[in-house]
């Protein structure tokens, strides 16, 4: 019997994708740009599974495409790339790497808080460039984190890796989520507030939610001007969580004092985009997850839930409960 055909959206190292040896045949598109390239779309009509990645929409025109296609394996935790209730329409289960990815996404937030707390980057500029004269007692001030107040947005894993972290460097913790979580129940101290109330207490504002209606845009000019004008906000969320056109004129006109970006809108930034020319705003390309063992961990991921839906078995990981009418 032929092997199913599976499309795999953009090349990825032989030993995390191992699994698939002699079970599938693999169609594998280009390392850029996102998207499906060509060659793939030419296929894709014979196609039963998809393993693809967070740059690339599985929407209705697609599936509209793949008459055979029986699994769609994202290699993230986030699917707001993938049309979910169409492909449950269709019977399709679409599987996420969930929890894999939580410590180095943590880490990442924290590293992103702390390095725009310290101005890290504008150091680093300015040190290479001979700036650094000599020891100033005033050069390169920030701000201490012991007593200050982060307020994490999206109290799921993440957050609750950011709280674990945050709660070491002294930091008092509180928290917004669509459902308030146990807080007895949590290994940190963390306290409830309604999102208005967050955004005005906090001195750093962390954002850990997902890309849902709701929350596209939930950061625009009127959650801005709530915030401290000395606060810091950090995302490696997802980008269009925030305005772009208010961040930029909240930080030129200090309404708040910083942002640290792991994540935009779009994605990738275009270098000539005005967020990169602003002092008090860093970015990075969407690296939370870039670790060696969590992105080999998650294309493994990826790959037991493209060949569970392959043998018609539950995913380990699936977002579209409905598909098997749960
Ligand atoms: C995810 O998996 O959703 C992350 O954004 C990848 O870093």
């Amino acid at each position: 019997m032929a092997l199913p055909l599976v499309l795999l959206t953009h090349p990825l190292p032989p030993e995390w994708i191992s699994s698939l040896q002699g079970r599938v045949r693999l169609l594998v598109g280009p390392a850029e740009p996102s998207g499906f390239a060509p060659h793939l779309l030419e296929q894709i009509g014979e196609a039963e599974g998809v393993l693809c990645l967070l740059i690339d929409r599985i929407d209705q025109n697609l599936l509209d495409l793949a008459p055979r296609l029986r699994v769609v394996s994202n290699m993230a935790v986030g699917y707001d790339n993938v049309d979910t209730l169409a492909c449950t329409h269709r019977g399709i289960p679409v599987g996420n790497t969930p929890g894999v990815l939580t410590d180095a996404t943590a880490d990442l937030a924290m590293a992103l808080l702390l390095s725009a707390a310290r101005r890290l980057p504008k150091a680093a500029m300015d040190a290479k460039d001979g700036f650094w004269r000599t020891w100033s007692p005033t050069g390169w001030l920030g701000s201490d984190l012991r007593g200050a107040t982060l307020g994490i947005v999206g109290m799921g894993k993440i957050g609750k890796a950011v709280a674990q972290r945050a709660q070491a460097f002294g930091l008092k913790l509180i928290y917004s989520d669509h459902k308030q979580v146990f807080e007895a129940s949590l290994p940190f101290n963390v306290e409830y507030r309604s999102f208005d109330e967050l955004l005005s207490e906090s001195d750093f504002v962390s954002l850990h939610c997902p890309l849902t209606i709701q929350t596209k845009g939930m950061i625009d000019a009127t959650a801005l001007k709530k915030m401290k004008r000395s606060a810091i906000l950090i995302n490696t969320a997802r980008g269009p969580i925030i305005l772009n056109a208010a961040l930029i004129q909240a930080l030129r006109e200090s309404w708040i004092a910083g942002a640290a970006l792991d994540v935009t809108d779009p994605e990738p930034l275009p270098p000539d985009h005005p967020l990169y020319d602003l002092p008090n705003c860093f970015i990075v390309p969407h690296i939370g997850s870039a670790t060696h063992g969590t992105r080999q961990r998650m294309a493994e991921m990826a790959c037991e839930n493209l060949l569970a839906g392959l043998d018609g078995l539950k995913l380990p990981n699936y977002v579209n409960p409905d598909v098997y009418g749960s």
